[in-house]
């Protein structure tokens, strides 16, 4: 049994790659600090094994710690090779992700999402832990960039998250040039991930204010009396709303779980991939469908656009999908049934 070490485990994309993994029979090693999440999300995770009535709980083991604590991490491999199960990979979530709040503590972002990765790969070198699969993220391009994107695009982000994405990756090519026979690295740059494990009991669950859209359209679909704010309505597009690429969450776990496996059988490699469904979908596109299949109303208001926008980011999948022979399958309507009940059913959180 393959033992995978997922960093942000208990996050939101972290917690449903969880899933996919132990209902795929790998062991899985969680490592969270839950600056971003509860530990509530690891008994969702126990639970849904168990509703797949199967043993496959028994095959997580929980890590409470901050990935800036080198020697932490070194505990974890250390132990983990005395076992004599070494840990085969590495899929890293951990990070902070909102845009806005990088803008405001830039420092903060560079701190966190440097220091965190330098440590962890520092200590796979050491341990010859040489598979990684790296979250990055849609916004290592510019904004210059025209949709559909490939993976070749220009690459300029235009804040201090996505900057800390870009670095990250540059480390990875340094790391991977220093010693090109052993490293099998991904970097999976996700669009936009929405939606929840069709149980409703893991789903995105932030810490404060949600930054994204589609939180904050459920909020306003909880809360009559708020109205979600449309940036800009004279956007050049079919209705004048930004367009972005959205994804089920569960469709972008098992894009890990693929990846893993090319890794695994595949020579050794740095692959920078799209992870999206190639669709575009406008802001008042993904409210109408939303509205329509959870028979609900979401109140919006237009306001000016935001500084730092594009008016369109959609994803060129073909190289992912034709590298793992995968594509995602849930629709727009399976991402707004499952976030919205997702939301419902936890209307506070943990
Ligand atoms: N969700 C998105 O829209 C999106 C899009 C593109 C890229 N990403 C990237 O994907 C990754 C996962 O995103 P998510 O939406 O699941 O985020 P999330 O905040 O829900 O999950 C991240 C997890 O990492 C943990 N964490 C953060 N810093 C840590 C540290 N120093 N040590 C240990 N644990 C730490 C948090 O507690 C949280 O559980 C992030 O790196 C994010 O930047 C997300």
């Amino acid at each position: 049994m393959k033992r995978i070490l997922i960093t942000g485990g208990a996050g939101f994309i972290g917690s449903h790659t969880c899933v996919s993994l132990l209902e795929n029979d790998y062991e899985v090693y969680l490592v969270d600090s839950f600056v971003n999440s509860s530990p509530i999300v690891i008994n969702r995770i126990l639970s849904i094994c168990d509703l797949n009535n199967s043993n496959l709980g028994k095959n997580l083991k929980v890590f409470k710690g901050d990935l800036k604590d080198k020697v932490f991490i070194e505990d974890i491999f250390s132990n983990a090779d005395k076992s004599g199960n070494p840990i085969n990979g590495v899929i890293h979530f951990a990070g902070l992700k909102a845009v806005n709040e990088s803008v405001l503590n830039p420092l903060r972002y560079w701190q966190e999402n440097i220091f965190s990765s330098l440590n962890l790969v520092s200590v796979m070198k050491k341990y010859n832990c040489n598979l990684l699969v790296f979250s990055s993220s849609a916004t290592v391009y510019g904004k210059e960039s025209s949709s559909p994107i490939k993976e070749n695009s220009y690459l300029n982000p235009s804040n201090p998250y996505g900057n800390t994405k870009l670095t990250i990756e540059k480390i990875l090519n340094d790391l991977y040039d220093e010693n090109s026979n052993i490293w099998k690295i991904a970097c999976l740059r996700y669009f936009n991930p929405i939606g929840a494990h069709t149980s409703s009991l893991i789903g995105e669950n932030p810490v404060g204010m949600p930054n994204n859209l589609f939180p904050l359209i459920c909020n306003a679909a909880l809360d009559n009396n708020t109205k979600l704010k449309i940036f800009g309505s004279d956007w050049d597009t079919i209705d004048g709303t930004c367009i972005r690429d959205y994804i089920h969450v569960s469709d972008v776990a098992e894009g890990h779980l693929k990846t893993l496996e090319y890794l695994n059988n595949h020579k050794t490699n740095i692959l920078k991939m799209n992870i999206g469904t190639g669709l575009g979908t406008s802001v008042l596109e993904l409210i109408e469908t939303f509205s329509r299949v959870n028979k609900v109303t979401v109140d919006y208001k237009f306001t000016s656009r935001r500084d730092g926008d594009s008016k369109e980011i959609v994803a060129d999948n073909s190289f992912s999908s034709s590298l793992l022979n995968w594509i995602p399958k849930r629709s727009l309507e399976d991402m707004c049934i499952d976030g919205w009940n997702w939301k419902k059913n936890n209307v506070n959180g943990f």
